[in-house]
């Protein structure tokens, strides 16, 4: 089984979510970061995991390109999707919002994989934003390595 992990990160979280969950999954997985690396032939492989994280409500415009480009070809493999994102209340609200309704339905599973602030990375600007919107007024890692063990399991059961 040949696996794609193609994501797009700002401050480095997806990137570590995605790297933790490659070391999870069985089989030949090769990462793909949407944003630096040349766009990915996706017929080289059987299963393809897209994420992105959220800001200001949109995910990467890498992440929709990347979608949009394979529409239909996404529609023919195993695909399964992941967002990393604080509001953890709105996570099933900005995966509808975010990537193609097809999509949406055509892959399993779907998952949030937590977030992180690092105000070190962070612009003025942006810190400014998480202060007054999100309330947080330091650095916090919130990985959900529960939930990224949990897709992985999925993906490697016998049903995937
Ligand atoms: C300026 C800014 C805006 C954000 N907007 C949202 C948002 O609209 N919804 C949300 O759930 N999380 C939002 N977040 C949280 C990010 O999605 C979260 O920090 C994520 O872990 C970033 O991942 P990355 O480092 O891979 O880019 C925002 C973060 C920043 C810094």
């Amino acid at each position: 089984m040949k696996t794609l992990i193609a994501y797009a990160t700002r401050y480095g979280a997806t990137e570590k979510a995605s790297r933790l969950l490659s070391e999870e999954l069985q089989g030949d997985v090769h990462l793909c970061n949407l944003s630096q690396d040349p766009a990915p032939d996706i017929s080289a492989y059987d299963r393809i995991i897209i994420g992105g994280s959220i800001y200001v409500g949109q995910i990467q415009d890498d992440v929709k390109t990347f979608c949009s480009e394979n529409l239909a070809a996404l529609q023919q493999k195993r695909l399964a999707l992941f967002i990393c994102c604080g509001d953890e209340d709105r996570v099933q609200e900005q995966l509808e919002q975010n990537f193609d309704a097809a999509l949406m339905a055509h892959a399993k599973p779907v998952g949030y994989f937590g977030y992180e602030y690092d105000f070190a990375k962070m612009n003025f600007l942006f810190r400014l934003i998480i202060r007054a919107k999100a309330k947080v007024r330091q650095s916090q890692y919130e990985l959900r390595e529960d939930n990224i063990s949990a897709f992985a399991d999925s993906l490697n059961g016998p049903l995937a």
